[in-house]
């Protein structure tokens, strides 16, 4: 047993710009785990709360409120508790805001403090954090295969157009490092083509190029266009991944498309992205349908889930029990993990394995409001996850969990990556032989 010594937090800037949490874990011995809270723009309404201060200073944003749960209640409990014990920490957390979406100690505070308590503890063994969470969960680490937004859209793009991610996958790689040069070409071809129509107008949160386009589908077509320009076939070895991310478009299984002017239900909505999986190599689609068309997502999945990856992110939040009332409901048939939806890297862990037991596939993914911390590439290649999401190829918080992944690379070995999940054998399986 090593004893924490200390939780501290404090105020440090995210890639937007807005205020977030840091918080240091010191052990007895000295030893120290940090890491930083990201935050979302478009997120689900069952997700855990990122605690605002609110007001007019800092437009809202400050984190005071979240610091003094950090450096008061959450501080005092976890003095003196085991830091190889996550489970334990996470449960004391827990019983310190009884509510569901922690809205009394804040999301934000909870999530920096878990991680990093998982990063003091990798510190104390003396093990990089991805060899740490693959020895204490029991996982076989493997390199995940990442999903890189080459255009940014949604509340991501101040709605420029209703689809938030269009990205790309490149499950035929051999390896880690040949997803990122692939990534290089297409991403700047895609930049050389907006550039050629005059539409180049920078980059979205994530990095993506910014979408000055007239239709959602235009953004698909220029996206086949540029992996063509990288020298690749469409559907090859590269293949495309979107996040439709619904429930910022629409309610109660009524849909609007601002771009188009065009409204919809869920069955036009459905009707509308199953011609896009005929129209174009579409590997992975997230939210498909709002987070409350529960309908809607079982007929999606009716329809689709034996040709295409499934995601539920703001459907799923992060929860094991909606992964399990999910794949009771064939609904979907992989899940987001985004270790601040949960709240802490315990619960994140459960809603891994609850995905697993299921045989879905499970994407690890960043925020839209990232940092230098670089935490879900270990977490995701400890767990064998399969599968990273980080938003695009462009921008140091993005960049810092690539090359992350790079330096993995070299101390696992690059012949763990993965290259896909079950989901997409269809798709590359010949490829790879
Ligand atoms: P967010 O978006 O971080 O802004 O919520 C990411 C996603 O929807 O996957
Ligand atoms: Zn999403």
């Amino acid at each position: 047993m090593t004893a924490i010594s200390s939780v501290r937090g404090r105020r440090v800037w995210d890639s937007r710009g807005n205020p977030t949490v840091e918080v240091d874990v010191v052990l007895e011995n000295g030893v120290l785990g940090r890491a930083i809270a990201p935050s979302g723009a478009s997120r689900g309404t069952r997700e855990a709360i990122d605690l605002r201060d609110g007001g007019d200073a800092l437009r809202g944003k400050g984190v005071s409120r979240a610091l003094s749960s950090v450096n008061g209640l959450i501080s005092g409990t976890l003095q003196g508790m085991d830091v190889t014990d996550q489970a334990a920490v996470d449960r004391a957390i827990l019983n310190l805001d009884s509510s569901p979406l922690k809205d009394a100690l804040g999301g934000n505070a909870t999530v920096a403090t878990s991680m990093a308590v998982l990063h003091a503890a990798a510190a104390y063994a003396q093990k990089p954090l991805w060899r740490y969470v693959a020895d204490h969960y029991g996982c076989t680490p493997s390199l995940p295969l990442p999903e890189i937004q080459i255009f940014g859209g949604g509340a991501h793009a101040g709605r420029r157009v209703d689809i938030q991610d269009f990205m790309i996958m490149v499950p035929g790689a051999r390896n880690f490092d040949e997803v990122m040069e692939v990534t290089n070409e297409v991403y700047f071809a895609a930049g050389d083509i907006m550039a050629s129509r005059g539409k180049l107008a920078g980059v979205a949160d994530e990095g993506g190029w910014w979408p000055m386009f007239d239709s959602n589908e235009e953004a698909l077509e220029t996206l086949v266009a540029a992996i063509e320009k990288a020298g690749e076939k469409p559907g090859d070895r590269v293949v495309i991944s979107l996040d439709i991310a619904a429930s910022e478009f629409g309610q109660n299984g009524k849909y609007r498309l601002a771009l188009e002017d065009r409204d919809m239900d869920s069955g036009a909505l459905i009707d509308m992205l199953g011609g896009w999986l005929d129209a174009y190599p579409i590997a992975s689609i997230e939210d498909p349908v709002g987070e409350d068309d529960k309908p809607g997502m079982i007929e999606f999945t009716r329809r689709f889930g034996d040709r295409v990856q499934i995601i539920g992110d703001d459907y799923l939040v992060t929860n094991a029990a909606l992964v399990n009332e999910a794949v009771a409901d064939s609904a979907c048939n992989a899940v987001l993990i985004k270790v601040n939806q949960a709240g802490t890297v315990s619960e994140s862990i459960d809603t891994f394995f609850a995905a697993r037991m299921a045989g879905w596939g499970a994407v690890v993914s960043a925020r839209s409001g990232e940092t230098e911390d670089a935490t879900i590439s270990h977490l995701s290649t400890g767990l064998g996850g399969g599968q990273l999401k980080v938003g695009s190829f462009q921008r140091s918080e993005r960049m810092v969990k690539w090359n992350e992944c790079l330096r993995i690379q070299d101390e696992l070995g690059a012949e763990t990556f993965v290259g896909g999940n079950p989901m997409m054998a269809t798709w590359w399986g010949s490829e790879r032989g």
